[in-house]
C-alpha cells in the first residue's frame, strides 16, 4: 500500500528499525499511520504491524524516535528505558507535536496522555520533529520544520520544549515548503574537528524539478546553527530522493534513508500492490574538494556484505545488481545503458561538455502517468581533476548513481515493461565489475 517518508529510524541491539508514513488500506496518501519494518542486515526486511494510527488528535505525520536510556521522560514502565517517538499530529485545524512510548523495543506504541507536548504557534506548516540527544542542553534537542524555516528546541525530558533558535527564511530558495529537517555533526576528513549538517527537504524547486533533499554545512554556536555559506546544496540531484533523515543509535556512523519518490508524481507512479519505497541506506561523511567541504555518500557497508556474484554484462536476468567502474584520468564522456527485451533503455553517464553526470529515463519504460516524468536529470560535477570511482545500483524500478566516490548522487525511479537484462558501456571506464544479487528476491 501507500508509503512516503522514513520515520523513527532507530538502531538498537543490532536491529535497524524503519517506521514510515503509511496508508495501510490504500495506494493513495490518506489518513497517515506509521508503518514499521525491521532488519538485521539492511538487506532483508521484515514487515511488522502498524505502529501508530490516527487518533482524536489527528493523523500521524512524520517524526523520529530515540532510546530514552535514562528514562528522562518518565514514560518507561517501572522506570525502565522506553523508546520515545515524537511526531506531528496533523489535526483538522493545525499541526502539533506529540509523543508516544514503547516498552517492547518498538513493536507497540502508546501515545502520551499529555499530548500535544508542543502546540502550534499559529503556523500552517509546523511539523516533522527530529530528536537527538544533546548533553550540552541537559537532555535533548529537536529540530522542526516551520513553513519557510526551521526551529530548534531543547528539553530535559522530551515532554517540555523550549525554543532555542531559528534558521531561515533565506532569500532565493523558491516557494517550496521546508519539511523533514535533520541536524547532526560529522568529523572533518582530517578527523581533527567537526562540522554540523542541517538537512531540509523542499516540496518544490528541486534541481531537476519537484521535491528534493538539500543541506547546509556549518557550526553550532550554542544552540544556533550558523551556516558556512547561505547557499543551499542538493544532497542528491536525482528526481527521487526526498525526506532523507538519519538513524539514531549508530555511534560514530551516520546513515541516511530517504523516500524514493517525488511529490510531483508520487500519487501516480504505476506500481501495485505497493506505492513508495526507500532509497538504499547510505553512510554520510565529509570530503574536502579544494578549499570547501562537501557531503559524500557511500552505500552502507552492510549492503556490500550481501550475496553478490560477479557476472558479465549480459547475465543480469532481472535480479538487482550493482556495478562499479573507474572513469579514466582525462574524464571523457562515458555512459552505461541498461537494456531489456522490449527495446527500452536507461542511461547513466557523464558529459564532459556540461561537466555533469546524468540519468536519462526518457526511454526507460512507462512515463505516461505524469507529465515531466520522462526526463534526463543532471548533477553538476563537484570535484575537479582526477575522477573518483562510480557505482550504479539497480533494483528493477530504481537506479542510484554514486559518482566521484559519492560526491555526486542521482536517485531515480524507472518503470521498464520488461526486466533489465544487458548493460552496454561506452567511453573511458576502467575496472568495470558487475555484481548480481543472488539472494531471495
Ligand atoms: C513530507 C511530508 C511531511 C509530512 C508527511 C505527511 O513528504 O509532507 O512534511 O509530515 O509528508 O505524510
Amino acid at each position: 500500500m501507500w508509503a512516503n517518508d522514513p520515520n523513527g529510524l532507530l538502531h538498537h541491539q543490532g536491529v535497524w528499525h524503519l517506521y514510515y508514513q503509511h496508508h495501510p488500506h490504500s495506494l493513495q496518501w490518506g489518513p497517515m499511520h506509521w508503518g514499521h519494518a525491521s532488519s538485521g542486515d539492511l538487506l532483508h526486511w521484515q514487515h511488522h504491524p502498524v505502529a501508530l494510527a490516527p487518533d482524536a488528535l489527528g493523523m500521524v505525520f512524520s517524526g523520529s524516535a530515540v532510546l530514552d536510556s535514562h528514562n528522562s521522560s518518565g514514560l518507561g514502565a517501572n522506570g525502565s528505558a522506553p523508546w520515545v517517538a515524537m511526531y506531528t499530529q496533523h489535526g483538522e485545524h493545525a499541526e502539533h507535536q506529540g509523543l508516544a512510548a514503547s516498552q517492547d523495543h518498538g513493536l507497540t506504541w502508546t501515545p502520551y496522555a499529555g499530548n500535544p507536548v508542543l502546540p502550534n504557534p499559529g503556523l500552517k506548516d509546523f511539523r516533522d520533529p527530529k530528536l537527538a540527544p544533546c548533553p550540552e542542553a541537559g537532555g535533548w534537542r529537536m529540530v522542526l520544520a516551520a513553513q519557510d524555516h526551521v526551529r530548534l528546541y531543547t528539553s530535559p525530558n522530551l515532554r517540555q520544549w523550549q525554543e532555542a533558535s531559528r534558521f531561515g527564511p533565506l532569500q532565493g530558495l523558491g516557494s517550496g515548503v521546508w519539511e523533514c529537517p535533520d541536524l547532526f555533526a560529522l568529523p572533518t576528513p582530517e578527523g581533527d574537528a567537526q562540522r554540523w549538517v542541517l538537512v531540509v527537504s523542499f516540496t518544490t524547486g528541486g534541481p531537476n524539478g519537484g521535491s528534493a533533499t538539500g543541506y547546509w554545512l556549518g557550526q553550532m554556536q550554542g544552540q544556533r546553527f550558523v551556516p558556512d555559506s547561505p547557499a543551499l546544496r542538493w544532497l542528491d540531484h536525482g528526481p527521487d530522493h526526498y525526506a532523507g533523515v538519519t538513524w539514531h543509535g549508530t555511534g560514530t556512523r551516520r546513515l541516511m534513508l530517504a523516500w524514493m519518490s517525488n511529490w510531483a508524481y508520487a500519487r501516480e507512479v504505476p506500481t501495485a500492490p505497493w506505492r513508495g519505497a526507500m532509497t538504499q541506506p547510505r553512510e554520510l561523511a565529509l570530503a574536502r574538494v579544494g578549499d570547501s567541504l562537501h557531503l559524500v555518500q557511500q552505500p552502507a557497508a552492510e549492503l556490500l556484505a550481501g550475496p553478490w556474484l560477479a557476472v558479465g554484462p549480459d547475465a543480469l536476468d532481472g535480479a538487482p545488481f550493482w556495478l562499479q567502474a573507474q572513469p579514466e584520468a582525462g574524464h571523457g564522456d562515458w555512459s552505461i545503458s541498461l537494456a531489456n527485451d522490449a527495446g527500452e533503455r536507461l542511461v547513466a553517464g557523464y558529459e564532459r561538455a556540461a561537466n555533469a553526470f546524468y540519468v536519462d529515463r526518457r526511454q526507460a519504460g512507462r512515463s505516461d502517468f505524469a507529465p515531466g516524468f520522462a526526463q534526463r536529470a543532471w548533477a553538476p560535477r563537484v570535484a575537479a581533476g582526477v575522477p573518483g570511482p562510480l557505482q550504479l545500483w539497480v533494483d528493477r524500478s530504481s537506479v542510484e548513481l554514486l559518482a566521484d566516490g559519492g560526491l555526486c548522487t542521482l536517485t531515480a525511479l524507472c518503470f521498464p515493461s520488461r526486466p533489465w537484462r544487458r548493460v552496454q558501456v561506452q567511453g573511458s571506464l576502467a575496472n568495470l565489475q558487475f555484481m548480481r544479487y543472488e539472494g531471495e528476491a
